[in-house]
């Protein structure tokens, strides 16, 4: 069983000022390039595959660089996004769902994550959306953290059960309010 702590955010709050403690860094979007040099780093957790996939649904990423060297990232999807074991999060207007956050281990706890991910927020506030939501593993003491200085709030869980090739979850209210659901595109799935 898992427990996914769902966490949502208005887009209209101030952006986290980039961290000063790691020297000169910028924080912006990655474009093609920068997402075709971070496939080649196997430390960064980032196919070609998955950022071709991601662009092609019209997701956005946003990343810590020093120099030309990505540090961190997160992204960004106004629909639906891929999860580990096949599941997938599906979102739907005013939210949009932040994901795949990452901070390369030597960098973690500068606060990059919550400047990167509030750096997003204005491209999605023009887009008409007015909230930003993702989700955290209940055990996941450093993404809660982390969740917290980007001014995430808990809104609510979901509970996730596997068996073999089968699933079901539960969630709370204010997770189905939203509309966030979690399914898993071939397998059988018992949805509450
Ligand atoms: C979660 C993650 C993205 C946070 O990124 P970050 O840029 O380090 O975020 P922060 O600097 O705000 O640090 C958040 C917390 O991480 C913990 N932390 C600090 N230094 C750390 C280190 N060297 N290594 C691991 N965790 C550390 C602290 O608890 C910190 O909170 P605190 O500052 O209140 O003490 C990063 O830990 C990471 O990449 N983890 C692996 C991938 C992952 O879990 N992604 C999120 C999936 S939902």
């Amino acid at each position: 069983m898992s427990i996914l702590v769902i966490r949502s955010a208005q887009l209209n709050a101030p952006a986290v000022p980039t961290p000063t403690s790691l020297g000169h860094l910028k924080i912006r979007g990655l474009n093609e390039k920068d997402l075709e040099i971070a496939a080649a780093n196997p430390e960064l957790h980032l196919t070609a595959e998955f950022a071709r996939a991601a662009k092609g649904r019209g997701d956005l990423a946003c990343g810590a660089f020093i120099g030309d060297q990505l540090i961190a990232y997160c992204w960004r999807s106004e629909r639906s996004a891929p999860e580990t074991n096949g599941f997938w999060i599906r979102i739907s207007p005013p939210h949009c769902y932040a994901y795949k956050a990452l901070t390369l281990p030597a960098f973690r706890g500068h606060g990059l994550m919550a400047a990167i991910t509030t750096r997003l927020d204005a491209e999605y506030l023009q887009r008409g959306l007015s909230s930003r939501v993702s989700f955290v593993n209940s055990s996941n003491y450093a993404s809660l953290r982390a969740g917290d200085k980007a001014g995430y709030e808990t809104i609510g869980r979901i509970l996730l059960l596997r068996w073999s090739q089968r699933y079901c979850h539960i969630r709370t209210k204010a997770v189905r309010k939203i509309g966030l659901d979690i399914y898993r595109p071939s397998s059988t799935d018992h949805t509450s």
